[in-house]
Parts: C-alpha cells; sequence; structure tokens
C-alpha cells in the first residue's frame, strides 16, 4: 500500500504592525516537511524566501529576520509599498500562505574575532539583523548603527541591544539619537574607534551606495544587500542582473550581498525604477478594490 502522503500547509501565527506600514509576521508549517520547518533548518544569516500574499499578489522576495526549527517558524518583516506587501499585511493569525520558497541566496561570510560595523537603514534594520546575531555569537566585536527618518520608524532597537557591544541610533528629523543620516554616525564613529575590519550595511539603494562610498575611501569591504527586481528569485528569468566589478551577477543565486566598493549603484538605480509607474497603479487599484470591498 502506498504511504498516505500528508498534506503540508504554511500559516500565519501571529502578525503585528510594530511601526507605521511595518508588519512584523511568523509563518509555520503544519508538518516537518512543510517550506516554513525546512527554510527554518536549514536557512542562514543573509538568506532570503520569495512569498505571495494572495492568488492575485506577485511573488516577492523578502530577507528572512529570524527562524526557530523547534517551532517550525520563519520570521519575516516587511514594509507596505507595493500591492504584494499590502495583500501580506492583510493576512491574520490562521490565514493560509500560498507560496513560500526558499531559503534562497548565498549566506552572508561570517566572520571571527573581528571589528565589525554593522550599519541598518528603515526597514533594512530588519534584514541586518540576524547578520548582526551571527557575528555577534562568533565572537566579533559588533558595533550596530542604526538609523530611520523619525523616531517611530526606528525599529528592532531592543533585539539589537542585546546583539551589540556598540550601538548608535539616529534619525533624519533628530526625534531620537543623533540627528543625522547613517553615513555621519559613520564618520564620528571612524574617527573616535577608528576603521573596521569588514562591515554590512543594508537598507535603502542610496544610503548602502553613499556607505559603499565611505568604507572605500577608508578601505575596508562593505558586504551591501542588493534588492533589483526579482521574479522567480532562482537564477531563470534574469530579471535580478546587478554590475559588480564590471562582471553581470544575478542578485538572487550570486548574491544578494556584495561587496558595495565594487558594485555599480546607478546602474541598479535606473532598473530598480523600471516598473516604478505599472506598479503605483496596481497599489491604487488594490487600495481602491479594498475600499469598495468594506463598503
Ligand atoms: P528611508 O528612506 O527612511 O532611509 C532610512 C535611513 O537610511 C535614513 O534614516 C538614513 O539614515 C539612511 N539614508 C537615507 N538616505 C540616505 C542618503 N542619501 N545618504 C546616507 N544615508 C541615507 O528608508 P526606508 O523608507 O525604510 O527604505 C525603504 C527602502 O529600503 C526600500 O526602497 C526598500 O526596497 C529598501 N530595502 C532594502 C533591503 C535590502 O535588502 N537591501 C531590505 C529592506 C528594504
Ligand atoms: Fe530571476 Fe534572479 S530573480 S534570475
Amino acid at each position: 500500500m502506498t504511504p498516505a502522503i500528508e498534506p503540508t500547509q504554511e500559516s500565519v501565527f501571529t502578525i503585528r504592525e510594530i511601526a507605521p506600514k511595518i508588519f512584523d509576521m511568523t509563518i509555520v508549517s503544519s508538518t516537518e516537511e512543510g517550506s516554513a520547518a525546512l527554510i527554518s533548518k536549514h536557512a542562514k544569516a543573509g538568506q532570503f524566501v520569495m512569498i505571495r500574499g494572495g492568488e492575485e499578489a506577485e511573488r516577492i522576495p523578502l530577507t528572512i529576520a529570524q527562524t526557530e526549527p523547534e517551532k517550525r517558524a520563519v520570521r519575516l518583516i516587511f514594509q507596505v509599498a507595493g500591492t504584494s506587501t499590502h495583500k501580506l499585511s492583510l493576512l491574520k493569525p490562521g490565514d493560509p500562505v500560498l507560496n513560500l520558497a526558499g531559503p534562497l541566496g548565498k549566506p552572508s561570510e561570517i566572520v571571527e574575532g573581528k571589528k565589525v560595523l554593522v550599519i541598518g537603514g528603515g526597514v533594512g534594520i530588519a534584514a541586518i539583523l540576524p547578520i548582526a546575531r551571527e557575528l555577534y555569537h562568533a565572537g566579533n566585536e559588533v558595533t550596530v548603527v542604526l538609523g530611520a527618518r523619525t523616531t517611530a520608524l526606528l525599529i528592532l532597537k531592543d533585539e539589537f541591544a542585546q546583539i551589540s557591544h556598540h550601538l548608535t541610533l539616529c534619525t533624519d528629523d533628530g526625534s531620537e539619537g543623533h540627528k543625522g543620516f547613517v553615513t555621519d554616525a559613520i564618520k564620528d564613529l571612524v574617527a573616535y574607534r577608528g576603521v573596521y575590519d569588514v562591515g554590512w550595511a543594508v537598507g535603502p539603494t542610496i544610503m548602502m551606495k553613499m556607505c559603499s562610498e565611505i568604507a572605500k575611501q577608508l578601505d575596508f569591504p562593505l558586504w551591501t544587500s542588493l534588492n533589483p527586481i526579482m521574479v522567480d528569485g532562482t537564477g531563470m528569468c534574469g530579471g535580478c542582473r546587478v554590475l559588480v566589478g564590471d562582471e553581470v551577477f544575478f542578485a538572487c543565486v550570486d548574491g544578494p550581498e556584495f561587496d558595495g566598493r565594487l558594485v555599480d549603484w546607478d546602474n541598479l538605480m535606473l532598473r530598480q525604477k523600471q516598473f516604478k509607474n505599472e506598479e503605483a497603479d496596481s497599489y491604487h487599484h488594490c487600495r481602491l478594490e479594498d475600499q469598495l470591498n468594506s463598503r
């Protein structure tokens, strides 16, 4: 007799808005063979998943913020920026998750016993959390710089306080920590503590570009997590092409982390703008539909 195959299903376990339009969501598998269970067992810092928030939503890449293999759980933190993330934010505990694939991409190259700098900007703070955690537990001296537009958007401060030796906070409007960009804080830190052996920066592309310019001037490697448009996330479509050191790479399989000193940032920013109008139209229609449905 053929053994019965257990149906596996992923569902939302918890979902919470931790800052305006930023959601912290945990997905669990109903069986050991479910994708959340397998991802939680195998994922390493720096890797991501592809996920779809509903039948009509597109698959999007999200960095894995945390895994708990014993609970078959994967934690994702995302900002509502378009139709797909909007649909994801509407899910409630117990709702099924349609597609969850991963872990994808190459893990971060975690060093040991070094003086490291970890920079998170805006919602990129969530993506850098597992990297900081692994660096801290690998015996590095970890300096973390977190920056956001305003205090309400400065997420996960308490979690970073537990996995860093020095934590610097900054806001563009001065409502918390130092007033200014993360780049201002880095310049001050380097002047005070000297140059770092290696660094990581995740956040808006312009932030990663500016941090990379500092790393270039000071001559230390800075890993940046590139987020071009991704379709399949497995090296099949070519949509996520990036130029690094004059070579073409696919961010989904060759990255997402690359030494920011070598990245062609202007090319990346141009490619990221490609579908901006279509995305804005789609989001507008999706919000209208929601309003009509709620009447
Ligand atoms: P934001 O625009 O509010 O900026 C966050 C921080 O980045 C600022 O507070 C500042 O410290 C720094 N920053 C911004 N502009 C800068 C500049 N010109 N020079 C130096 N520092 C600067 O960030 P947000 O709105 O949360 O960002 C969302 C963006 O981050 C989206 O575009 C999203 O796609 C991207 N993102 C990227 C990743 C990734 O893996 N690279 C992960 C999550 C989000
Ligand atoms: Fe298709 Fe990378 S997302 S090749």
